[in-house]
């Protein structure tokens, strides 16, 4: 089967409005929960107006939804987190009778140290115990969606070796129904920031966990962000898709045996009225690329 075309729904009015032609030509609508969210009056989460906004938009377009979180910290061993773990997880099995997540990722990382929200997900250290740590939050998760996965952050630090992480979404990925999403925006990011190569990473890899890939854009960091001058690729979906993660995608995409749906990432704000005719046209390529 040949897999579907997808695009992130963000919490923005101006950006779902621009970008309507897009959203028309989506196969379905990849959503962050967590957008979707307010405090209620007895500090719970309850949906905001961007919960029913996205279920209409799903209801008048005919277009089913997968899910992306970012606040599901699968790294946070702190028994001090269970509480707050449980109170998610309840919150995305209340979304899930909303939206019917065909699917449902978060990232790889820790959202959540010594009780405290982090903007980024943090690396996690790659052996055996972490991977179980991870495995079992998405075994628990499964309870709530069926199939569940991680995907490759950017981090701006490592426990590590970078090109060991493949090994260890193996490890992290062996229960039944647990797949990887593949963000090559972020493989490629990686590279350029540790100084290693994308292929070869992508080399170490086991494609045919890969449910879901990622294409998006970045770009670089201001020089004065770090004493020595030293820029970073930043993961900012804030551009257009570099030719170089174009080249990934029609490399890897034969190896990607079960896979099921490409995204394309935009950030809010990031897109201007004469921007839109290019993420249209993002979005056939990736089409076009899978139809081969
Ligand atoms: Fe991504």
């Amino acid at each position: 089967m040949t897999a579907r075309v997808g695009f992130s729904l963000q919490p923005d009015t101006e950006f779902l409005g621009l970008l309507e032609p897009v959203l028309r030509d989506a196969d379905y609508f990849e959503i962050t929960p967590e957008t979707t969210w307010r405090r209620g009056g007895d500090g719970g989460w309850v949906p905001n107006g961007f919960h029913r906004e996205f279920r209409r938009l799903g209801d008048e377009l005919h277009t089913p939804f997968v899910g992306h979180a970012v606040h599901g910290s699968f790294g946070t061993a702190d028994p001090r987190d269970r509480e707050r773990q449980a109170a998610w997880q309840q919150r995305i099995a209340a979304d899930h009778a909303v939206f019917d997540f065909q699917w449902f990722t978060d990232h790889l990382g820790a959202a959540v140290l010594d009780q405290r929200a982090l903007t980024l997900p943090i690396a996690l250290p790659m052996h055996d115990a972490m991977a179980q740590i991870v495995r079992e939050r998405l075994v628990a998760l499964q309870q709530v969606v069926p199939d569940v996965g991680v995907e490759n952050s950017v981090f701006y630090f490592l426990l590590g070796d970078w090109l060991d992480e493949p090994d260890f979404l193996a490890r992290v990925l062996a229960a039944p129904r647990t797949h990887l999403l593949l963000d090559l925006h972020n493989v490629w990011t990686m590279a350029q920031n540790v100084g290693a190569d994308a292929q070869a990473w992508l080399d170490r890899l086991d494609c045919s966990r890969v449910i879901e890939i990622h294409l998006s854009g970045g770009e670089r960091s201001q020089p004065g962000w770090l004493p020595d001058g030293r820029t970073l690729r930043l993961d900012s979906h804030d551009h257009a898709v570099p030719d170089e993660v174009w080249a990934l995608f029609e490399e890897v995409l034969p190896r990607c045996t079960n896979l099921r749906g490409v995204t394309l990432e935009r950030m809010e704000g990031s897109v201007a009225a004469g921007d839109v005719s290019q993420v249209q046209a993002e979005l056939r390529r990736i089409r076009e690329v899978l139809r081969g």
